[in-house]
């Protein structure tokens, strides 16, 4: 469940670190904003790096500071760019460890919703622990 109000603080936040991505490469800006059932907010900006691989995306950064500190029930994450541009699938797979009705906002950068989704529809056939052979024992 998402409220109108904690919508609107997920499109803010989201929005609003975009100020904090450190994207001298490739310019582009991604700010994600992740509400736990707690009601905690986590941001994540994209970090860049001279070594190309070592990029980390917006939404797993939200995603590892929230686990870090011990929260792992998602409700919603925001992601906001400059052309809303959707989650990568690296990013849809580790949120998926978390839940697949995690809702996904994907923010332009006028703030407005151009997609309103979850993370099952945005990776069907998730690879998860029914996968692994050892934990179905
Ligand atoms: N990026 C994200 O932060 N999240 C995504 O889901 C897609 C891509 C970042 C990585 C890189 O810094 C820049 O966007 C261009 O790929």
């Amino acid at each position: 469940m998402l409220t109108d109000e904690q919508r609107k603080q997920l499109i803010e936040t989201s929005l609003a670190v975009r100020r904090w991505a450190y994207a001298p490469y490739s310019k582009y800006e991604v700010g994600a904003a992740l509400l736990t059932s707690s009601g905690v907010i986590y941001d994540g900006v994209n970090i860049e790096n001279a070594a190309y691989p070592m990029v980390m995306c917006a939404e797993r950064v939200a995603v590892f500071k929230a686990v870090s500190e011990g929260e792992t029930n998602f409700t919603a994450i925001a992601v906001a760019t400059s052309n809303g541009g959707t989650p990568c699938g690296a990013c849809r797979q580790v949120l998926s460890e978390f839940g697949l009705e995690t809702k996904v906002l994907i923010v332009n950068g006028d703030g407005e919703i151009e997609q309103e989704t979850t993370v099952a529809e945005l990776l069907p056939g998730a690879f998860g622990p029914q996968d692994l052979p050892d934990q179905n024992e």
